[in-house]
């Protein structure tokens, strides 16, 4: 076992619902890991979220980026609560961070895991297993439009996805390389709507086939529709090796994705920034109904820890987890739903930590 002797230090944002509690999980299996591997973690938590806002008014303090950047990376529990209209928290916290921290890729594996029920007729854990990388920065999620003429029949409401080239191919890049490091089956496709979104996705395809054959001949190129990749992600998941593609169809095929995998309890991410500070987070939302139930299940915080690791270099760590939490969905869990794990929270937390 190599002993990295490092210091990390991690910003801890547990925010909404069960966020807390997954992220206490996450934090008892980082903590685990770290002993066992020989490097420390610092964690700072911060108070971001619907509570804070309900109490003071202010969403996110205007100091906050700087503030984490000053981290190695940002461990996030979930954001969104029921007494807060939805859409200030998600874009006064969630999304400002991911604009400004630059984490203009939101890395998320489809990885189904041993023993994990899978809606997929006929398909095992040989089947699902690849990664999805969506653009984070741009498309429709920038804002840019507006309404006119609002309360009245002749309302106008323009919402555009908007990329540059420069966008496009560094997300393009990083999925390229992405690909070869996973060294799969080295194919990567590109999931766009080039019948129809004839100049966004003209744009990634044209880039796509550019620096994929200048830069990366050994790496196999597909091209999808985004209807047609919700297909085959449904009745061929094996095709998949590493899928591309921008912020609105990545947010959408990643909850496809996620069903595929077991649901919203095991679906880990990371927004990345590659030369800056990353922010890693489930897929699944703050759960309000379950708060503080002690059912949520916390293995997708406790996979994101596992990807932080990875991205800060400590790999043996993280395979570890991932063999963790492989073992527990194997021989423990009776579902991954919550409420019927079979153990509390803090049980599959103790029992990944364990396992390390
Ligand atoms: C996600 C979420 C967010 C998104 C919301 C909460 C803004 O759905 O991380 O996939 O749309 O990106
Ligand atoms: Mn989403």
């Amino acid at each position: 076992m190599t002993m990295s002797n490092k210091t990390y230090n991690i910003a801890v944002l547990p925010g909404d619902g069960t966020g807390p509690e997954v992220v206490h999980e996450g934090v008892k299996v980082l903590q685990t890991a770290a002993d066992k591997f020989g490097f420390k973690l610092n964690f700072t938590t911060f108070d971001f979220g619907g509570d804070r806002y309900l109490r003071t008014g202010e969403v996110l303090p205007d100091s906050a980026p700087d503030e984490l950047r000053r981290f190695d990376a940002i461990f996030l529990g979930a954001i969104g609560h029921p007494e807060v209209k939805p859409g200030i928290l998600e874009k006064g916290i969630l999304l400002r961070l991911r604009f400004e921290l630059d984490q203009y890729i939101n890395l998320r594996p489809v990885k189904l895991y041993p023993g994990v029920e899978t809606p997929l007729k006929d398909k095992g854990p040989a089947d699902i297993d690849y990664v999805v990388v969506r653009e984070n920065t741009g498309g429709i999620y920038t804002g840019v439009g507006g309404i006119s003429m609002k309360g009245t029949p002749q309302e106008v409401a323009v919402q555009s996805m908007v990329y540059n080239r420069f966008q496009v191919e560094r997300c393009l890049r990083y999925a390229f390389e992405y690909t070869r490091r996973r060294n799969k089956t080295n194919t990567l496709a590109l999931c766009g709507k080039t019948n129809v979104l004839t100049y966004v996705y003209d744009l990634w395809e044209r880039a796509f086939h550019e620096i994929g054959q200048a830069e990366y001949p050994d790496i196999k190129r597909d091209y999808y529709h985004v209807d047609a990749t919700c297909m085959w992600m449904v009745k061929n998941p094996e095709w998949f090796d590493v899928i591309v593609t921008g912020n609105m169809f990545g947010d959408i095929i990643t909850d496809l994705g996620a069903i595929t995998q077991g649901g919203m309890g095991i679906a880990a991410g990371g927004n990345i920034n590659p030369e800056g500070v990353s922010m890693f987070e489930p897929i699944g939302g703050s759960a309000p109904k379950y708060t503080g139930k002690n059912v949520i299940n916390p293995l997708a915080a406790i996979a994101c820890g596992g990807m932080m690791l990875d991205y800060l270099g400590e790999t043996g760590a993280a395979d570890a987890i991932e063999k963790s939490i492989m073992n527990v969905t194997a021989h423990r869990l009776k579902s991954m739903a919550a409420g019927r794990m079979g153990y509390s929270t803090t049980e599959v937390g103790d029992l990944v930590a364990e396992g390390i």
